[in-house]
């Protein structure tokens, strides 16, 4: 069996070695330009379109979560992804408990009022603040999937009250659930009254800007927002706009549309803004290798595996 390897920016040997250890049979290659030999497998992230037409290709596997950069190529030129080649996503894989942690700790922070505290210490002022009621803290998470859902039990292990809400409808012990479409009457009655709201949604056409003012206004005034799942999620004015007029307090990003953020971004002056690059969940190379080498396994033998993305959908 034949697999093309694409990780740009990274030092792909360590990935190799741990591939040919959990697939001994398989040949294995790093994709390079102008490369049109055969293959069975790709495990990719950020592939260049050319690496699709690779003859034979049966699955590829895409080293994160989110697949809006490939499926971004199949839409910009129908195709690139032929109908024939699967495309399956990282599930959880680590991703999960690194996800809860970041989410906890903005959670936290926000709740004992630990941003508040940091902006009177820049001004080496003193004076205690109450701390928000954890009973009307109410945590929103926006996308109830393999790390929605993770994250919402975890947050909700704080003591705070937690709701979600994704497409179909779902029941999570001790979470309050919600489904329909964006922006329908039940994603209204998800927002009222959340103080701290995450996203955790896949990059889609229908999820761009879902983070925008007619969101926020529903939301606790002053709420709190966390978005860990792609820049193209936020309309970036409307959080500084939101930040500006009260209707939100304070917001925890760690994706942007451009990354690195650029130097000249607003985001960077706004001291109710947090930024991380990027970096709340990573992937994690052995979980990664042997979660994929058994879904290769599993093909091999004429098995289904999961994780398998729904191009027309998106996610
Ligand atoms: P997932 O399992 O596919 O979950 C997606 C959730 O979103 C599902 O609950 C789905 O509803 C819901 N959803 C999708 N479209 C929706 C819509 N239009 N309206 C309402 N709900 C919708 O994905 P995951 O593994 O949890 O990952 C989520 C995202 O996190 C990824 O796509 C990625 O962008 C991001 N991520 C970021 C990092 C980072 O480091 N910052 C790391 C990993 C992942 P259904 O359950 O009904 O299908
Ligand atoms: C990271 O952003 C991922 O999608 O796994």
């Amino acid at each position: 069996m034949k697999i093309l390897f694409w990780l740009p920016q990274a030092d792909a040997s360590a990935w190799l070695h741990g591939l040919a250890r959990a697939l001994p049979e398989a040949e294995l290659r790093e994709w390079q330009p102008g490369d049109t030999a055969p293959a069975d497998y790709a495990v990719v992230w950020h592939p260049p379109r050319e690496l699709f037409a690779a003859p034979g290709l049966r699955a590829v596997f895409n080293l994160g979560a989110g697949v809006d950069a490939i499926l971004a190529l199949e839409r910009d030129q129908p195709g690139t992804l032929p109908a024939n080649v699967m495309l399956v996503r990282l599930e959880d894989s680590g991703m999960g408990p690194q996800m809860g942690e970041y989410v906890q700790h903005a959670v936290l922070r926000y709740l004992r009022r630990f941003d508040d505290y940091a902006l009177q210490q820049a001004r080496r002022e003193w004076h205690v603040l109450a701390p928000h009621p954890l009973e009307t803290f109410t945590v929103g998470i926006l996308g109830l999937g393999v790390l929605g859902a993770q994250v919402a039990r975890a947050v909700a292990a704080l003591g705070v009250p937690v709701r979600g809400f994704s497409r179909s409808a779902k029941t999570l012990a001790g979470i309050e659930t919600f489904s329909g479409e964006l922006h329908g009457p039940q994603f209204d009655a998800f927002l009222s009254n959340v103080k701290l709201l995450v996203n955790l949604l896949p990059a889609t056409p229908d999820t761009e800007n879902v983070l925008d003012a007619r969101t926020f206004g529903k939301l606790a005034r002053g709420a709190y927002l966390v978005n860990v799942a792609r820049g193209t999620h936020l309309a970036e004015a409307d959080l500084l706009d939101a930040l500006g007029n009260g209707t939100l307090a304070a917001a925890t990003l760690d994706v942007f549309r451009e990354e690195p953020l650029p130097a000249e971004h607003p985001f960077w002056r706004e001291p109710r803004i947090t930024i991380t690059p990027h970096s709340s969940a990573l992937t994690l190379r052995d979980e990664a290798i042997s979660q994929i080498a058994d879904k290769i396994g599993a093909l091999a033998r004429g098995e289904t595996v999961s994780g398998v993305v729904h191009v027309e959908r998106g996610y």
